[in-house]
């Protein structure tokens, strides 16, 4: 079974519009204070570098990534999240924004929250740049987000399929073919 690009779901330049919008949200929210931005790798780094470039000069912020895998094939996930690398800083009493590209079951998203509120931190909020409502497993509170997309497969902007298509500067979407 192969991959192939069907159609343009949202473009670089709505994209970019979005971005700053959420940008100012968040600045607002922590107007002056300190913010440890965590980005959960690889798909969020597109997404995170361009967000905290839109930041206000008045946030003074820090940037951390995690890796994580779960367990299953390119395009399901299993629900059984790995952590594969751990932030490299200490966030206890600090403001935490994790940032990911998008949520699907929920469930990675919901064991990052649950592990890093251990850890005691001020705050811990979540920034998602797509939400794919309809397939929600778990509830996870999303404080910023970009947009509601519906239930397909999508690369580009940093989102991948089988590694393949991060570098797209849109975000599309991708048809299954029974014969490639
Ligand atoms: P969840 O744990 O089911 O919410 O899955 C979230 C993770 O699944 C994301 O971090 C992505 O790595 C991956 N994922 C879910 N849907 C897509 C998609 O449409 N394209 C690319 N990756 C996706
Ligand atoms: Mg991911």
């Amino acid at each position: 079974m192969g991959y192939s690009l069907s159609s343009t779901l949202i473009s670089s330049d709505e994209l970019k519009k979005r971005v700053r919008d959420i940008a100012s949200e968040i600045s607002r929210e922590y107007h002056g204070q300190e913010l440890v931005v965590v980005g959960i790798l690889k798909g969020a780094v597109f997404f995170l570098s361009d967000l905290v470039r839109e930041f206000t000069q008045d946030l003074k912020v820090t940037i951390d990534f995690m890796a994580v895998s779960s367990y299953g094939d390119s395009t399901k996930t299993s629900g059984i999240v790995r952590i594969v690398k751990d932030l490299d800083t200490h966030i206890g009493g600090k403001n935490v924004l994790i940032v990911e590209d998008i949520v699907d079951t929920g469930l990675t998203l919901s064991y990052l929250v649950k592990l890093l509120k251990e850890r005691s931190p001020r705050s811990v909020r979540v920034c998602v740049l797509l939400d794919k409502t309809e397939r929600r497993v778990v509830e996870v509170p999303l404080d910023f987000k970009g947009f509601e997309i519906p239930d397909r497969f999508v690369v580009g902007y940093g989102l991948d399929c089988a590694g393949l298509w991060r570098n797209l500067p849109d975000i599309m979407t991708v048809d299954q073919e029974e014969n490639p």
